[in-house]
């Protein structure tokens, strides 16, 4: 199956985008911004959860309506940055479960090195959404989805909130069966691998660790 790479073109979300970019803005909004973002993406990104019928009795009568069919869901950020987006989801969906995948670029290679891996031991019976607020060579998350493919999810989307066309290529290559929702895809990669002109350091920016 090819990927289908989701642009979210949403007003709020591209006036979040641009004050998340702005280099004025500091770590406590940066982080607020980032998990305003998640929430929104959320909505899209869960569009094709099943609904099943029911009813329920209001104060004027019975009311014919629907709910989620039992779906389990889990979220799975890329530590550190992906850990910004985990409340703003987490809001849209509190029964969802959380693994994590720890992963950082080695700045001289741009590889990633896998650190750390912990997912719901029910992860078979739950559709996966990856987090991670950038795209950028796509190393990072060809190999955390790797990760995850192997504990056999139910299915697996990725989402992020900037995306490098590079990183958009080897991500679609190495996983066409994932789709990948994002906020924008920006021009290119520097020479240091950062999107430009992306937002800087996800992770250092919500952390403050600049
Ligand atoms: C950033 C970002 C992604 C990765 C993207 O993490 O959060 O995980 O880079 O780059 P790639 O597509 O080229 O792999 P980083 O390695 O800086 O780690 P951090 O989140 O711990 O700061
Ligand atoms: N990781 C980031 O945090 N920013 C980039 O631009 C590229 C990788």
């Amino acid at each position: 199956m090819a990927n289908q790479v989701m642009v979210m073109d949403h007003p709020l979300i591209q006036h979040k985008l641009t004050f998340l970019r702005d280099k004025r803005t500091g770590s406590k909004e940066f982080r607020e911004l980032v998990s305003e973002i998640a929430m929104l993406m959320c909505y899209e990104a869960t569009r094709d959860l099943p609904l099943e019928e029911t009813q329920v009795e209001t104060p004027v009568g019975l009311a014919h309506t629907k709910v989620i069919a039992g779906r389990k869901l889990a979220f799975v950020p890329i530590l550190r940055a992906g850990l910004g987006m985990v409340d703003g989801v987490l809001r849209m969906v509190p029964a969802a479960k959380v693994g994590h995948i720890g992963l950082y670029r080695d700045h001289q290679t741009l590889q990633p090195v896998e650190y750390y891996s912990k997912l719901p031991s029910d992860i078979q019976e739950r559709d996966v959404i990856v987090l991670d607020p950038m795209l950028a060579t796509g190393g990072s998350a060809v190999d955390a989805i790797s990760i995850i493919k192997r504990s056999g999810p139910k299915s697996i989307k990725f989402m992020c909130i900037i995306a490098a066309p590079e990183g958009v290529e080897a991500f679609t290559k190495a996983h066409p069966d994932v789709p990948v929702y994002c906020a924008d895809v920006d021009s290119h990669l520097n020479e240091h691998g950062y999107i430009v002109p992306g937002l800087g350091d996800a992770g250092d920016r919500i952390f403050g660790t600049l």
